[in-house]
């Protein structure tokens, strides 16, 4: 039986055995995706395990989509942009790193029914995610990209990686089309940002994080008048583009998927 796996650390919280499972059953495909928490040192091994293939497929998350790309033999253009893999697979006998999430993001994008043509951004953290948000906003063809990260040296460092973005600091929250927040805070459900966001109104409020439904970030917009929509089409969608890489059947999104993950 084949065999797929997630990888992170802490990698509990991770919906994507249930999401690849579902699919597998209906599609009638013999296969097991099983999530696993990882230390730095044994990511040598994983990648020899897919070489021998004993794994089939690997998804990365929070803190290695970076720290894999030095035992992997071949980036796709959007994973060595972004300098961040969450998907690889083995291509004859070369492991290649790729990237869905910036695809996953302008497909929720476009699932809104929005256009960020021209639009004005500001994206709030410097974490995993945030190059590939950054990538898909540039594709998506927006106007500005403010980027402010509580540490701004990390904001200052993916400057170096694109260098259309305005770094501001931590706290100045200017008047854009779209804010998003890309930083764990919310992830518990006494997270609080002290940031004052009253300037954004009539816009739109996107979340990353889908674990709460709707973090204090997504009531706070909501309450301003705001559009809000949290992270979890753009996560369905990252796991359609892998399963389309490893079994090149587009899996179906139907209510049960999206319900799945409530
Ligand atoms: P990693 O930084 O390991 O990639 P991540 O979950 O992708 O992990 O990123 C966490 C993000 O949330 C960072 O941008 C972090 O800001 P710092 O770089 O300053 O640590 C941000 N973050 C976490 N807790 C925060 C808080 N209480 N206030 C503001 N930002 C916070």
């Amino acid at each position: 039986m084949k065999k797929y796996i997630v990888v992170g650390n802490p990698i509990d919280h991770s919906f994507s055995p249930k999401l690849h499972n579902f699919w597998f059953k209906k599609n009638n495909i013999n296969a097991v995706y099983e999530k696993k928490k990882l230390e730095n040192n044994e990511i040598e091994n994983l990648i020899i395990d897919l070489k021998k293939e004993n794994i089939n497929g690997i998804n990365v998350t929070v803190p290695f989509k970076k720290e894999v790309i030095p035992y992997l033999d071949k980036l796709s253009i959007e994973a060595s942009k972004t300098q961040s893999v969450n998907t690889i697979y083995l291509e004859g006998d070369k492991a290649v790193g790729h990237n869905t999430d910036i695809e996953g993001f302008e497909l929720a994008i476009k699932n809104l029914k929005m256009n960020f043509k021209n639009k004005t951004v500001l994206l709030l953290g410097a974490g995993g995610v945030v190059p590939s948000l950054i990538f898909s906003l540039l594709e998506m063809k927006v106007s500005e990209i403010f980027l402010s990260n509580r540490t701004k040296t990390k904001a200052d460092q993916l400057k170096k990686l694109f260098r259309n973005i305005e770094v501001i600091n931590w706290g100045k929250i200017p008047d854009v089309d779209v804010i998003i927040n890309a930083t764990s805070l919310g992830l518990n459900n006494d997270d609080k940002f002290n940031l004052n966001f009253s300037k954004i109104k009539n816009k739109l409020f996107y979340d990353v994080i889908y674990n709460p439904k709707e973090t204090e970030f997504l009531k706070n917009g909501k309450k301003l008048g705001n559009i809000t929509e949290n992270g979890k089409m753009m996560f369905i969608y990252q796991a359609q583009l892998a399963f389309k890489i490893w079994h090149n059947i587009l899996p179906e999104i139907d209510e049960e998927i999206v319900k799945l993950l409530d």
